[in-house]
C-alpha cells in the first residue's frame, strides 16, 4: 500500500482505499492504541468517512485552524482529524475518537502490518472495523 519509508516525520499521510471505504494512514508521533509501531515508528489508519452522516474527514495539521474553523483547540496542540460539513473533530492519537461536534462515534480503525524490512519494508492494510450507523 505505501513504503515505510514514505512516512519520514510524524503527520507525514498516505490517502488509500480499503474495502470501498476512502482511508488515512498516519505516521504519529507515539503509539496509539489498534496502531502499529515498528521500532520508533508509529502508525495509525482510520476511515474517512465521517461518523456524523458520511462527509469525508480531512487531516487538520494546524491547532490554529482547528480553534478557529472548528471552533476547537486541541488540548494537546496536535493535528486532528475534521470534518468540515458539520465541523467535528476526531483525535488520531486517541483511536479515532470523537472529541468534539455532531459525531459521537470514533472513526473505524483500520489494521496494519508491515512487510518486508529496510527500505523494502510496506504498510498494508488488512482489515477495517465495521461501519456505524450515521448520525451518532
Ligand atoms: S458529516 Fe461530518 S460532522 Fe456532519
Amino acid at each position: 500500500m505505501a513504503p515505510l519509508s514514505a512516512l519520514k516525520t510524524p503527520w507525514a499521510e498516505h490517502l488509500f482505499t480499503y474495502a470501498g471505504r476512502p482511508c488515512t494512514l498516519l505516521r504519529v508521533p507515539r503509539p496509539v492504541a489498534g496502531g502499529l509501531s515498528v521500532e520508533d515508528v508509529h502508525l495509525a489508519a482510520f476511515s474517512r468517512v465521517c461518523t456524523h452522516l458520511g462527509c469525508a474527514v480531512n487531516l487538520v495539521r494546524d491547532p490554529e485552524v482547528l480553534a478557529f474553523a472548528f471552533n476547537y483547540r486541541p488540548p494537546d496542540g496536535q493535528p486532528h482529524l475534521g470534518c468540515r460539513c458539520h465541523y467535528s473533530v476526531f483525535s488520531a492519537l486517541d483511536a479515532g475518537k470523537a472529541v468534539f461536534g455532531k459525531a459521537n462515534g470514533p472513526l473505524p480503525r483500520v489494521r496494519l502490518d508491515v512487510r518486508g524490512t529496510g527500505a523494502q519494508a510496506t504498510v498494508w492494510a488488512t482489515g477495517i472495523e465495521p461501519a456505524p450507523a450515521l448520525g451518532g
